[in-house]
């Protein structure tokens, strides 16, 4: 099956394994069968599905808020903050956050990325906000924003993430007050792109920010595709790396992107991108379908990068 549309296909079929997320309301609407993926490389692209279709960040978010907090304070400030060592707990976990000196695991899970969101550059949420989002669109060569609908859903229904926040104030890991970094990490999950944003997003980390005017030191964008590599996925990054061995990084909208450093696909050559959005995920928060062409793509064309 060593065709690109036939392993979209299959993945298609996957959807009714999932289901969209249901604990933010506002993505509980989203069309579960739906699967849009979108392959760039430095020249060419490959679109399969509906690549316009928008959506919402969630986590993937997560990669692009600490290259921006990490290229702003160098890395071994965000170190006293943040860790970057994997969990094998779900995104939401409290459990850790008493053991390694109560310092967040590392930045892909909420509790490291709360840390984030209030270490951003800027004085308001609203600058910090836009810190991130002007990163983005340096990266797309547009404009981006929050949809408010999922953002208000999302605070309504944020108590887990409330009480990470105060755990990590009492603690010494919040540079700003629990609402603002609260605020700031929500309305960041709630960043609108479709699926070839994602993939020009993967394509900026392939190339090390070389497909576009956006400034982040190679060392940083090397430390986020480690923590894709080794927390990207949730509490299935092990067997992803296993299984598929690309940087990767989901979010429970059904959003994945993934990082070709060098490979071959159909007429793309060299490095890769790869945007995907598959609303219906499984128990751990991961696309059913993203996984399952991720994993068909990676054997059939040989990407595993370790
Ligand atoms: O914190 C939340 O519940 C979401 N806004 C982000 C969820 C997500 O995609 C999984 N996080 N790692």
């Amino acid at each position: 099956m060593k065709n690109i549309q036939k392993i979209y296909e299959h993945a298609q079929q996957m959807t009714h394994k999932g289901n969209a997320a249901s604990y933010i309301p506002a993505l509980a609407k989203e069309d579960p069968t739906m699967l849009a993926v979108s392959l760039m490389s430095m020249n060419e692209q490959i679109e399969l599905g509906d690549c316009k279709k928008t959506f919402t960040l969630q986590s993937v978010v997560k990669v692009l808020s600490f290259m921006v907090a990490a290229n702003h304070h160098g890395i071994e400030e965000i170190m006293r903050y943040v860790d970057v060592e994997p969990t094998g707990d779900s995104f939401n976990s409290i459990v850790r956050l008493e053991s390694n000196n109560n310092k967040p695991f590392n930045p892909m899970i909420n509790a490291g990325a709360i840390t984030i969101a209030s270490l951003l550059p800027g004085e308001s949420m609203f600058e910090r906000v836009k810190s991130v989002t002007a990163f983005i669109e340096k990266i797309l060569s547009k404009q981006v924003s929050v949809n408010n609908e999922v953002f208000m859903s999302e605070y309504h229904s944020a108590d887990y993430n409330r009480a990470i926040a105060y755990i990590l104030q009492a603690n010494g890991f919040l540079k700003s007050d629990v609402e603002e970094a609260l605020q700031v990490y929500l309305q960041l999950c709630s960043i609108s792109v479709n699926a070839s944003d994602l993939a020009k997003i993967a394509l900026y980390l392939a190339t090390n920010g070389q497909n576009s005017e956006a400034v982040c030191s190679k060392q940083v964008i090397n430390i986020a595709k480690a923590l894709m590599m080794t927390c990207g996925m949730y509490n299935f990054s092990g067997k992803f790396a296993a299984f598929v061995g690309l940087p990767a990084k989901s979010g429970v909208s059904g959003a994945i992107i993934a990082v070709v450093k060098e490979g071959e696909i159909e007429q793309l050559k060299g490095p890769i991108g790869i945007g995907l959005y598959g609303p219906a995920i499984d128990d751990v928060g991961n696309s059913v379908a993203g996984i399952d062409f991720l994993t068909e793509m990676s054997k059939q064309y040989e990407l595993f990068c370790l």
